[in-house]
Order: C-alpha cells, then sequence, then structure tokens
C-alpha cells in the first residue's frame, strides 16, 4: 500500500542495516571540521582489527598562512571545493567502489560549522543516493577512540587530546562512555603555540616553527608562568603564558632588540613551562579519573597536532614510565585531523547499533561528555566542548 505522504530524508535513506559482525565493514569517513578536508576508507575485520586502506588529507594551510590562523569563510569555500575530488580519490586509492562501501561517517562536531555543514550536506547526500546507512560522528569521539584503531587498544584509558582547537583530559570507559576530566579554560594548547609564533615572527602553523626555534635553546634562561599548576580543578589555561612571552619580548626589545638567541631561548622555556604544565595536569587528570580496580594507573593516550612536540612527547613519556604506566602516541598523520579516525569511529559505533537519522544537524558545540559543565573559553573557536 501507498501513502500520499511525502517520505522524509531519513525514510528514504532506508533503515541501517544490521551491523556485520561476521565479516569486514567498510567505511567511507568524511572530516571537515577545521582546515582538512579529509576522506579515508577503512576497514573493521570482524575480529575487531582494523585497516586503512586509504586516507586522503588536504590542509588549507596555504590559505590560511597569510592570516596567521584559521579563517572560517576560506575554510568552508576550500571545504566545498575539494570535498568531491577527495573523496573520490579516497575510494580510488583504496581500489573500493562507492557499492563496496557499507557505511558513511562524517564529522559532525565540535567545529567551525560552516565546514561541518559542508561535509556533513556531502556526507548525507551520498548516503542517500546510495542508500547507505548514516552515521554522525563527534570530532572529539574519534580522537578519542583511534587508538583502536592503530594500536588495537581498548578502553579504559585516559586521552589527553591537545591540538590548535581543542585541549583536554577525557576518560574513555568505553565506546560511547566518556567522562571529561579537565579542559581549557582559555586558549588551546596549539593556539597558545601559534600565538607565540606570531609574537617572535616565526610563521604559521606555530607549534613546528617553535619547536624548531626551541632545539638550540635554553629552557632556564626566562622562568615564564605555569598557569593553574597545582590547582585542584584539573583544567588547563594558557593565555597567561602566551601574555608572559609578548611581555618578554617587549621587554627585550626596550633592552635593545631580539637576537636570535633570545627566540631560541625564549621558545625553549615556552616549551618548558608547557611542558611541565601539562605534566601537572595529566598528574591531576589521573588522581581525579578512577583508577583501575587492580590499583594500576590507566594508560595515557595523547592526541593532536602538538602530539608531535618533542619535549612535550618525552615529559609526558617520563611521566607516565614514573608511575607505572605507558604513554601512546598514535602515528602524528593519525593524532592530526584525518578520515580515518572518523570511518573507525563510525566502525565502532555502528557495530555497537548506532546509526543516524539524515536529519542529523551540525552542531558547532558537541561536548563528548553531555553531563560536563561548559568552561569559560574553551579554544579559539569559542566554547564548544
Ligand atoms: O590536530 P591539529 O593538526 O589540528 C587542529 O587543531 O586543527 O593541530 C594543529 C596544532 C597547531 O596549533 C600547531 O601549531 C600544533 O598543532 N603543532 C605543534 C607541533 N606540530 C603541530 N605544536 C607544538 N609542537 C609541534 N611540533
Ligand atoms: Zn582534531
Amino acid at each position: 500500500m501507498t501513502s500520499d505522504r511525502p517520505t522524509t530524508l531519513a525514510e528514504s535513506a532506508g533503515p541501517a542495516s544490521a551491523a556485520p559482525r561476521d565479516r569486514p565493514l567498510v567505511v567511507l569517513g568524511i572530516e571537515t571540521s577545521c582546515d582538512e578536508t579529509a576522506a579515508a576508507i577503512v576497514r573493521r575485520n570482524a575480529d575487531g582489527s582494523g585497516e586503512i586502506m586509504s586516507n586522503i588529507v588536504r590542509s588549507q594551510l596555504a590559505e590560511h598562512g597569510p592570516y596567521g590562523g584559521v579563517v572560517p569563510e576560506i575554510a568552508a569555500r576550500a571545504h566545498v571545493q575539494c570535498l568531491g575530488p577527495i573523496a573520490r580519490e579516497a575510494l580510488a586509492s583504496a581500489g573500493v567502489a562507492l557499492a563496496e562501501v557499507d557505511l558513511i561517517a562524517a564529522t559532525a562536531g565540535p567545529g567551525l560549522i560552516g565546514g561541518l555543514l559542508a561535509g556533513l550536506t556531502f556526507a548525507k547526500a551520498l548516503a542517500l543516493s546510495s542508500a547507505k546507512p548514516f552515521i554522525a560522528i563527534n570530532h572529539l569521539e574519534a580522537h578519542a577512540l583511534t587508538v583502536g584503531l592503530t594500536d588495537r587498544l581498548a578502553p579504559p584509558y585516559l586521552m589527553l587530546l591537545v591540538s590548535g582547537g581543542h585541549t583536554q583530559t577525557v576518560l574513555v570507559e568505553a565506546v560511547g562512555r566518556y567522562r571529561r576530566i579537565g579542559s581549557t579554560i582559555d586558549d588551546a594548547l596549539g593556539e597558545a603555540f601559534d600565538k607565540t609564533a606570531k609574537i617572535l615572527g616565526l610563521g604559521y602553523p606555530g607549534g613546528p616553527a617553535v619547536e624548531r626555534a626551541a632545539h638550540a635553546g635554553d629552557p632556564a634562561r626566562f622562568d615564564l608562568p605555569r598557569p593553574l599548576m597545582g590547582r585542584p580543578e584539573p583544567n588547563f589555561s594558557f593565555a597567561g603564558l602566551k601574555t608572559a612571552v609578548r611581555r618578554t619580548v617587549q621587554r627585550l626589545a626596550e633592552d635593545g632588540g631580539v637576537s636570535e638567541r633570545s627566540i631560541a631561548d625564549l621558545c625553549a622555556s615556552f616549551e618548558a613551562a608547557v611542558a611541565e604544565t601539562v605534566v601537572d595536569r595529566c598528574r591531576r587528570a589521573f588522581e581525579v579519573a578512577e583508577r583501575r580496580p587492580s590499583g594500576r594507573m590507566l594508560l595515557l593516550v595523547v592526541s593532536g597536532g602538538v602530539a608531535a612536540n618533542t619535549r612535550l612527547r618525552a615529559a609526558l613519556t617520563a611521566f607516565a614510565e614514573a608511575h607505572g604506566t605507558r604513554a601512546i602516541f598514535p602515528p602524528i598523520g593519525l593524532c592530526t585531523d584525518n578520515g580515518a579516525m572518523i570511518a573507525w569511529a563510525g566502525a565502532e559505533r555502528f557495530i555497537a547499533g548506532d546509526s543516524d537519522d539524515l536529519a542529523f544537524e551540525a552542531r558547532a558545540r558537541w561536548p563528548l561528555d553531555a553531563a560536563a559543565s561548559p568552561l569559560l573559553g574553551a579554544g579559539k573557536h569559542g566554547a564548544k566542548a
């Protein structure tokens, strides 16, 4: 019997088929929440292991570089232009036809709304036209689950996410169960690196430039602040550190100029302050998060672009080892924004029985832990996580 009632988008896509547990699941993942347009094909095998069949990332660094930061309008336009070719490239380099894809996953938030809309709409259109199930992914959840793909690591563990847009610690209890432990109350850590680089005239993105300059520097020359260190709430703050860098540069300029030597020392001192602060905040996060019944510390999983920083990696590794656990760093290409992590999170959620309606809307703000209260600032794109 037919009805006159118009079919909704979700209905016309058809019901999501039951997640296949006995055969591989092939997932297309789309990521557009910030300044990377990314698409990937990931296969989740029946035994729970994952395989990246393709992982195409197009960075918009060249577009945003002249502005010293991500310009939302430029980002959204670039995503719209690149999505089609990049998704096609992901399929082609995986040697997979769209008909062979079992699930389409796309980032729905948190992030810049224009980019999210571009990627989400693209993914929904693809799901609708090919009658595939669709799943809307929380970008933070994708970062949180990446170690399942790279290291076959299952929760529970503590995740430290340090990127240009996010800085937080999250207790990953299970797929779909997350407890935010601490978050930044002002700038994200990557943002602090970027702003420090800008103050020192080192270019964008700032993190790698600060790290290069710091290499030859003396980390003990400048006594920069360690914001929130020792405080009971396991939050982060970096605005004061950046301001201290600015004041130091002004003082050096008044005293006769900012030499290469001073820039190197300032970068090294900045990195030392960051490493010490982040380790202290992680120590506190471990105290706040529950310990395993065995009394052993959880593993520390580090993600986000700042996880590339050598001094921070060394400090976190030493901290974890001193406390009888390990710090895990997924390969840097999978710590930074990519489509493979979105596809993998999609696979994990689909296997757990989830899928989403095509009416699912993009969310600029989408905390992973709905019960956590919003903090004051939380990153360059406003309070969102
Ligand atoms: O995760 P990510 O690639 O993307 C976004 O947040 O969008 O992180 C980018 C951030 C930038 O702020 C960049 O300056 C920082 O990660 N970053 C670094 C390093 N490499 C990238 N920060 C410190 N040291 C690095 N080696
Ligand atoms: Zn990210």
